[in-house]
């Protein structure tokens, strides 16, 4: 605990940290498999690059797309930063990330690698208001995932009520050849579509509710899992990551206190024990 409050106390004087950012490879001693949330003050780049290699299960975050003059909307080294996701990826880890025209281009660009599948999150409310004039009005925002290396995680969700019986002798498909026979069987409700309908949530700069969060993080992580979200902003996702019992792992460029209390990181360190936990 003393050790957090005078990592917290530096980070927020500071903002960065004193040493420069070192590959820590750590004896490993895996953290108790209790939950347990952390936040970074500073640079992402800068702070993953002290992450343990394959530490991480899901890196999910909504960052900044470059086409505002907000001055936090700056466009982030893309390069850099799949090097480091990959090296702290797991080898079924995923990596989620928000965009939209033009900046999924940039994205997909930059990314060493082209994205696996995309969701689609459509918005209550437009988001263009300006264009209307030139261009039509939009409300949906595109998320890009990258699947790991080999065994992608994924925890397909269903949703709603209705069930529903059925069976199949099985097929023999042009499209995709013979399918295997199914016994009865009686489910309910039908496996998430990648088309998301969900409000926005705004507070600040926020927009992602804490539901598409939840949906985000449960399928692709189990209890225990570690969740990054590299500009976490107020951290939301780490009181949802908690409240599921994941453990998360927030980096920004600022401190925005409300939330991220309510996280109650433990330990600055937590990260670079946890490989393999
Ligand atoms: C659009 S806001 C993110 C909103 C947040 N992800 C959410 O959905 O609640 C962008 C955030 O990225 C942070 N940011 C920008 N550049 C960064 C960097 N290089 N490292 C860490 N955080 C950064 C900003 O401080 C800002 O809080």
């Amino acid at each position: 605990m003393i050790s957090y409050l005078i990592d917290l106390f530096r980070s927020l004087c500071v903002g960065r940290p004193s040493k420069p950012p070192t590959a820590i490879k750590a004896e490993v001693k895996p953290l108790p498999r209790q939950m347990a949330t952390t936040f970074y003050k500073g640079d992402n780049l800068h702070w993953l690059k002290t992450f343990a290699d394959k530490s991480v299960h899901l890196i999910y975050f909504n960052p900044p797309f470059g086409t505002t003059q907000n001055d936090w909307d700056h466009k982030l080294d893309w390069t850099a930063l799949f090097a480091e996701f990959d090296r702290v990826l797991r080898d079924d880890g995923n990596i989620v990330i928000h965009c939209s025209v033009p900046f999924n281009y940039t994205l997909i660009r930059e990314a060493p690698r082209p994205p696996s599948y995309s969701w689609y999150w459509k918005k209550e409310k437009i988001t263009n208001p300006f264009l209307a004039k030139i261009q039509p009005l939009r409300n949906t925002e595109e998320i890009l995932v990258w699947r790991g290396r080999s065994k992608a995680a994924y925890y397909p969700q269903r949703v709603g009520d209705e069930e529903r019986t059925f069976t199949s002798k099985g097929n023999n498909t042009t499209y995709y050849g013979a399918t295997t026979p199914q016994k009865a069987q009686t489910v309910k409700g039908h496996y998430q579509t990648h088309f998301l309908d969900y409000k926005r949530s705004i507070d600040g700069f926020a927009t992602r509710p804490a539901e598409l969060i939840e949906l985000i993080i449960k399928s692709y992580t189990k209890e225990g899992d570690v969740v990054v979200d590299p500009t976490c902003y107020k951290g939301l996702s780490g009181v949802v990551a908690k409240s599921l019992g994941r453990r998360w792992v927030g980096i920004d460029l600022h401190f925005f206190p409300s939330l991220l209390l309510e996280c109650s990181p433990p330990s600055q360190k937590a990260l670079n024990t946890l490989v393999n936990a």
